[in-house]
């Protein structure tokens, strides 16, 4: 277990503000000037000079206590994301269940990429049982259409998205727990928010190729997750 406790994470992140802007606190909608909207079990006192902070690098400012409430709600793994900005503080994790990435490549080309091979990822996650960072702690876990085909063109940016994809893999933010969008089944292993292009040759689904812009889109999708280019080369 980590040693910090929420309020020490969340003080990381923070600059001192002396005097709170006239404005709302968008966690709460409570003015910055008076106390946190948020009450709760673990909300503790908090004196009057710590009671607003100014996130270190976006800048934005909340209460104090509600941004402890905020991490609290999440999964508690020392970072911290400006819910109005969305920047990242520390590293995201995410709650993917125990399974296995693996990935190879496959002589054929995709529609749009005529000029190279393919790769191909399997993710493999059997069902299970909901750990605490899980919507419903103690209860199964369903893992429908496993082991899932994923595919991407076996080109630079096609294998710099691969490389990140595997950071991905390892901070658990592929896959969630949760309620399926298509099926409307709850409790199940769906995809978070990174897409994926399970369509080999056509685009039925519309998660097929040719997708212009899909390598771009999963790029994007991977930053707001807080994995960029320089996880790809460290990790
Ligand atoms: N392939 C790739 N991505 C998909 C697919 C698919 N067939 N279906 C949905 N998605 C995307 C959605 O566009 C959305 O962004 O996954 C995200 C979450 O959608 P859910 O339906 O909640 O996810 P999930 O239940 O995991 O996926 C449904 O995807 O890979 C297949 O076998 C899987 O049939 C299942 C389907
Ligand atoms: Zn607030």
């Amino acid at each position: 277990r980590k040693g910090k406790t929420p309020e020490e994470v969340v003080k990381k992140y923070l600059q001192k503000v002396k005097s709170p802007p006239e404005e709302d606190c968008t966690i709460c909608m409570e003015p910055l000037g008076g106390p946190s909207g948020y009450k709760g079990p673990g909300v503790g006192p908090v004196s009057r000079a710590e009671s607003v902070g100014r996130l270190a690098q976006c800048g934005h400012q909340y209460h104090f206590q509600c941004l402890v409430a905020m991490y609290n709600n999440g999964n508690k793994d020392g970072s911290l994301q400006c819910p109005t900005c969305k920047t990242i503080y520390g590293v995201k994790t995410g709650n993917q269940p125990a399974g296995k990435m693996e990935y190879h490549v496959i002589p054929h080309s995709l529609p749009g990429h005529p000029d190279c091979k393919t790769i191909r990822i399997i993710y493999n996650i059997p069902p299970g049982i909901q750990g605490p960072e899980h919507p419903n702690p103690g209860k199964p876990y369903t893992a429908r259409g496993f082991p899932r085909h994923c595919y991407l063109p076996d080109s630079e940016k096609g294998r710099k998205v691969l490389r990140l994809l595997l950071v991905a893999w390892d901070r658990r933010l592929i896959f969630s727990v949760g309620t399926s969008s298509t099926t409307g089944e709850s409790d199940t292993v769906i995809w978070n928010e990174v897409h994926h292009k399970t369509e080999f040759g056509s685009n039925l689904t519309g998660h097929g190729f040719p997708d212009a812009g899909h390598l771009d889109n999963v790029l994007e999708e991977l930053r707001a997750q807080g994995i960029t280019e320089d996880d790809g080369l460290t990790e």
